[in-house]
């Protein structure tokens, strides 16, 4: 079989669960090639990927967790890094700043407003019959959410996405130097905002992230804006392609489609965590290994590139019975969509609010769901999901 984890073409059609049963059935810890750059070990089996993310002593989310970094083309940081690459104790200090804003008591004091979002977002297009899900519907969500925690005009969420969807997308398939280039653009927004929010303070995250100190010392400019960064980053095109992803997968399997919609709401807690697993959002998270290790039997030396693949373990047959079956009625779903141990999503608790307001809006309105043109899918070896995904539909 031949595998190759780097090239966009491999995530052309979506994740490449062929190679990935290969890797987990015959080479669960595989030495991978990369040109250009000093190879990884790719880990594929649930078990692997979990030890891996919560053994943050032996691996490392320093210097970054991409295999090949975008943000190394926006030039350096100082001594400056952002959260996602930080480990313990360092990283728990900073995440310590806005945990409290993302408990699952603090996301659902935003469910009546984003579900207020999600009405505004599918009345923007339910009379016209037909529209790109993916940008019409699925990423205004990510957007207009992150947009209202920061204390930004809605309007602008947009813009950031585009963004954040350069940052992600494979450097080949764009012109040089765009990734970084959008790297900057965000930070001179950023810039911006720290004027505004150090000007007029608001009850938002970015004037609380102004105000708050860590090892008793506000945040300097920089700080702010690499959380500024991960906060756009990181809440944007992953809950867009939950969505778009999960759309697909319905309208691909309409016996579970209309399972789910004889009993919606009783239904959709084990149906959106099925959905979940199925499209693994992010691909992959790298670590760097500090020490030498053994992994299901590899030999790791310290140094080396660990790359936990969480699409493959999360059609691990060792703990999913029948992996490459939608059932939306899965009770046992150990899925690690989110990942696990210090760096666990910390918007999980609002995604999944996101996903649940989106799903009843988009579900319980429209109807007769079909493709108006074959889904393009993202160049992205990193993030997984739709890019376009033109749809007709009917309300109703
Ligand atoms: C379906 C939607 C989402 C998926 C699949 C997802 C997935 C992930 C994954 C896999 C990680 C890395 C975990 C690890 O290394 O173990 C992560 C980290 C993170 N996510 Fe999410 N995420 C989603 C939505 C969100 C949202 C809506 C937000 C914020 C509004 C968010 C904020 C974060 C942050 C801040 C981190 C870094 C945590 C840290 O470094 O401590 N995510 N997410």
């Amino acid at each position: 079989m031949k595998i190759d984890l780097l090239s966009p073409a491999s995530f052309a059609g979506g994740q490449p669960h062929g190679q990935f049963d290969w890797l987990r059935e015959n080479a669960p810890v595989r030495w991978h090639e990369e040109p250009g750059g000093a190879g990884f070990w790719a880990v594929t089996r649930h078990a692997d990927v979990w030890a891996v993310d919560r053994d943050f002593q032996t691996y490392s989310s320093e210097p970054t967790i991409m295999i090949t970094d975008p943000l190394a083309d926006a030039g350096s940081f100082g001594p400056y890094k952002m959260m996602l690459m930080m480990d313990p104790p360092e990283h728990t200090g900073f995440r310590k700043l806005i945990r409290s804003e993302f408990t699952e008591p603090a996301s659902r004091l935003r469910s009546e407003r984003i579900h207020a979002l999600a009405k505004q977002i599918v009345d923007a297009v339910i009379r016209r019959g037909e529209c790109d899900f993916v940008n019409e519907v699925a990423g205004e969500m990510p957007s207009f959410v992150i947009a209202e925690l920061m204390g930004l005009p809605l309007e602008d969420g947009r813009e950031l996405y585009k963004l954040t969807e350069t940052i992600h997308t494979a450097p080949e398939t764009l012109p040089p130097g765009a990734g970084g280039q959008a790297v900057m653009k965000m930070f001179e927004y950023g810039g911006k905002v720290i004027a505004e929010k150090r000007a007029r303070p608001r009850d938002d995250l970015a004037s609380k992230l102004l105000a708050c100190e860590v090892d008793g010392r506000k945040l300097e400019d920089m700080e702010f804006l690499l959380f500024f960064l991960l906060l756009v980053d990181a809440g944007g095109d992953t809950t867009r392609n939950l969505l778009s992803g999960g759309l697909l997968a319905l309208m691909e399997n309409p016996d579970q489609y209309a399972w789910l919609m004889s009993d919606f709401e009783a239904r959709l807690p084990t149906a959106r965590e099925e959905l979940l697993r199925w499209t693994s959002p992010v691909i992959y998270m790298r670590r760097t290994a500090k020490r030498d290790a053994e992994l299901a039997g590899a030999k790791i030396k310290a140094g080396d590139k660990v790359v936990m693949y969480f699409g493959a373990a999360n059609r691990d047959p060792g703990v999913f019975d029948r992996p490459d079956v939608l059932d939306l009625s899965r009770a046992e779903n150990p899925h690690i969509a989110f990942g696990t141990g210090p760096h666990g999503c910390l918007g999980q608790h609002i995604a999944r609010i996101e996903i649940d307001a989106m799903l009843r809006e988009v579900l319980t309105r429209m109807t007769g769901f079909e493709l108006a043109a074959p889904v393009e899918w993202l160049p992205s070896n990193f993030i997984s999901g739709p890019k376009a995904m033109p749809v007709r539909f009917r309300a109703g």
